[in-house]
């Protein structure tokens, strides 16, 4: 068991970029560092395997509803204790990769009656954050996570927005609810996606009016573009490539460099 690692957050309006940006970052924390890296796919859809690559075989959500489905057909004997039992589980679904673990949340089904269930998995994904130095965490579009407190305990929010209202409206409600559902947040940023240097202007305004410090932004990227479209992972971008550039000065700006190889005391 290490101390508590990094939890870093990646969050905003549906399509801007969050599957993206995670990405883009986990490629320059796999280049850049020797860390032990969790990457947590929050979104019920379960894109980022694709995008990063990687296989799935089953989601947390495909787990616990087995767990509770035999808890309802009383397959579970009164000896066995439910949390080691989904614990387990819960392990067997991580895929492991060559310098990552990944972990897809899925879909939950059943809740609302099941309040146990998830409150003991809310307690699991916490105790698997601890194993690694750093989690990236891949949130579902808009603001229902916040409510349902995935994201309850993260050092970095990231709030992804493109040049858009609705992005940049999205990020202020998300600001907004941090406070509201007292969830513990170490430092919001935010990141624009898909803006050029003309619309900057735009972002940095709108972040001063909302009150959260830019991280950067990313250009719209043709690469990344024809690589979504033929399928390839983005981890496999050239690191010339312009998303990937921008991506290196955020990693700066928001305090990564101190995980860099050979810096760390
Ligand atoms: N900088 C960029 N340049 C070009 N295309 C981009 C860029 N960022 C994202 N895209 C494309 O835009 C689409 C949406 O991006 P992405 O999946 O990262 O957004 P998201 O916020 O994760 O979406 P969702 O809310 O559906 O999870 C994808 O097809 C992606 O390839
Ligand atoms: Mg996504």
């Amino acid at each position: 068991m290490m101390g508590k690692g990094l939890v870093i957050s990646v969050s905003g309006k549906g399509g801007a970029g969050k599957t993206t940006v995670t990405a883009l970052l986990l490629k320059w924390l796999i280049e850049n560092t020797e860390e032990v890296i969790l990457v947590v796919d929050a979104d019920p859809a379960t894109n980022l395997p694709d995008v990063l690559g990687a296989k799935i075989e089953k989601t947390v959500g495909m787990v616990s509803k087995q767990l509770k489905d035999q808890i309802n057909m009383g397959k579970i004997p009164p000896t066995v204790a439910k949390k080691d039992l989904l614990e387990a589980w819960v392990h067997q679904t991580l895929s492991e990769n060559d310098r990552f673990d990944l972990l897809a949340m899925g879909r939950s089904e059943g809740e609302g009656c099941y309040c146990y269930v998830n409150s003991v998995l809310t307690r699991i994904l916490d105790n698997l954050t601890e194993n690694y130095s750093i989690t990236l965490l891949d949130m579902e579009a808009g603001l229902e996570h916040l409510s349902r407190r995935t994201d309850h305990d993260v050092d970095i929010m990231l709030i992804v927005t493109d040049p858009s209202k609705m992005g940049f409206e999205t990020a202020k409600r998300i600001k907004e609810l941090i406070s509201e559902v007292h969830i513990k947040v170490g430092k919001v940023f935010l990141v624009g996606n898909k803006f050029n240097h003309q619309l900057s202007s735009s972002l940095n305004s709108a972040s001063s009016m909302i009150g959260i410090e830019v991280a950067g932004y990313l250009p719209n990227d043709d690469e990344v573009s024809s690589y979504n479209m033929l399928g390839k992972p983005l981890l496999e971008l050239p690191d010339t490539s312009p998303s990937y550039k921008a991506i290196e000065q955020i990693a700066q700006n928001i305090g990564l460099t101190r995980f860099k190889r050979g810096e760390k005391s």
